[in-house]
């Protein structure tokens, strides 16, 4: 690639969050809006970013600027809990969790065992990520590896940064969906060996949740997680209250049902739990004490009747939280109607979100919930160029609403209530356009 190709710039308006905070209320300060901006990218990597003014200047020769005078470039959205394997199965209808695992899930996840199978759905699943701009994803695959190396390739193909793993299921669920604890151990052994830091590759040792996998297992679960600590652990916590009673009765000798993960060294800096609507005190205490995250899916909690998030308990309590889709029990792909979803499960709890605390949900915090937030999350130099070109304007009454805006964060919070897949214009994976809406 000549170093001319290497380069991109992007003209335009930008708006996004400086630094990581302790404190919503701290996010406004944080706030960089650029009304006429430039970023220039060298390799993937951001190696300018100000006024268009100052930027011109540093410009390379011969560096086309692709210019977006009507829209609104903000950092790649981050879904940090998704399911690649359900993607087919948005909408199942009239169940909660476990009833739904049973009815829809298992069935429609026996299906990756056919590797050409899970390069289609796989291909489709990152053609959606781009198409809704989330540019990074946490993501659940089957218990099959073939499901593993479909994602990964289809992932590459983009040059995304994307964190994934193999199911570890060894009971409760069909027998073809099952591993066993040595199978697991070895086949995500071999998994890490292969994709864990190739490319822009990352792998999650994925335990689906308590009632699918044995002590033993999880001891293995928790081996594989000694021996590579910079690997993640992702899996799912609180989320039902059935499942949380069964978890109990599963666990005797564990004092809840996070102690369960903590017990087998599963907790830690790189380790993210999915839902956690129904955390204990002693348990938001143990998120905190390990630097644990929390992905919050609000699609997904009000779609099985899971329960409201207190999101601001991880501020109260100090523990990192990004927001995630949760498809296929979410019911949308997009980050504008996850939060859309989740300014609405706040006003179900007398609480605001704010646009610019939404954003940083989606960008920066969810950045720092990956402990990625070094390498994304915003314009800072040196940071991946992942953005997304937002168009305000995608339907007669968001031209109409967006008119009347007062200021960059109502228009933000217009487009937050009322946006989607339409409103993307283009998505940007490491400095190259990888998608443009037709
Ligand atoms: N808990 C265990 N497995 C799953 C799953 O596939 N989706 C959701 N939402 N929760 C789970
Ligand atoms: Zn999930």
């Amino acid at each position: 690639m000549s170093s001319v190709v290497a380069t991109t710039a992007v003209r335009g308006r930008f708006l996004d969050i400086q630094n990581t905070v302790a404190q919503a209320r701290e996010i406004h300060d944080q706030v960089r809006y650029v009304e006429d901006g430039l970023l220039i990218s060298q390799n993937g990597k951001i190696q300018w970013f100000g006024s268009w003014q100052e930027g011109q200047q540093h410009l390379p020769v011969g560096v086309e600027v692709q210019h977006y005078p009507e829209q609104l470039i903000v950092p790649g959205f981050i879904d940090t809990h998704i399911h690649f394997p359900q993607t087919e199965m948005v909408g199942a209808y009239g169940e909660q969790l476990l009833e739904w695992l049973n009815t829809y899930t298992f069935p429609t996840e026996l299906q990756f065992s056919d590797k050409a199978y899970a390069d289609q759905i796989a291909q489709f699943f990152v053609q959606e990520l781009l198409k809704n701009g989330t540019t990074t994803a946490l993501v659940f695959c089957t218990v099959h590896t073939e499901s593993v190396d479909a994602l990964f390739e289809a992932a590459g193909q983009h040059q995304m940064r994307l964190i994934a793993g193999k199911v570890m299921m060894d009971r409760h669920a069909p027998k073809d969906l099952c591993d066993t604890p040595d199978s697991a151990y070895t086949d995500s052994k071999a998994l890490i060996e292969k994709w864990h830091g190739k490319g822009r590759n990352l792998y999650a040792i994925t335990p689906r949740f308590a009632p699918t996998s044995t002590p033993e297992q999880l001891a293995k679960a928790g081996q594989l997680k000694a021996e590579y600590p910079d690997v993640y652990v992702h899996t799912h916590l609180s989320e039902n209250k059935n499942e949380i009673a069964w978890v109990k009765d599963l666990f005797p000798e564990q004092q809840g049902y996070l102690d369960v993960y903590h017990h087998f060294g599963l907790t830690g800096s790189h380790s993210v739990f999915a839902h956690c609507v129904h955390l204990e005190d002693a348990e938001w205490d143990c998120m905190h004490q390990t630097d644990s995250a929390i992905a919050f899916c609000p699609t997904s909690n009000l779609f099985l009747g899971s329960g409201l998030f207190p999101l601001n308990k991880t501020w109260e309590k100090q523990v990192k939280v990004g927001l995630g889709t949760d498809i296929g029990a979410g019911t949308s792909f997009n980050q504008l109607q996850t939060l859309n979803e989740a300014y609405k499960v706040q006003q179900l709890q007398g609480d605001k979100l704010s646009a610019f605390e939404s954003l940083y949900h989606a960008t920066l915090g969810g950045a720092k919930a990956l402990s990625l937030d070094d390498k994304l999350g915003n314009f800072n130099l040196g940071k991946e160029a992942d953005f997304v070109v937002l168009d305000l304007k995608a339907t007669a009454l968001q031209a109409l609403r967006q008119q009347r805006a007062k200021g960059i964060e109502d228009a933000l919070f217009a487009l937050m209530t009322m946006g989607d897949d339409r409103n993307i214009h283009a998505t940007y994976i490491f400095g190259q356009k990888a998608y443009v809406q037709n």
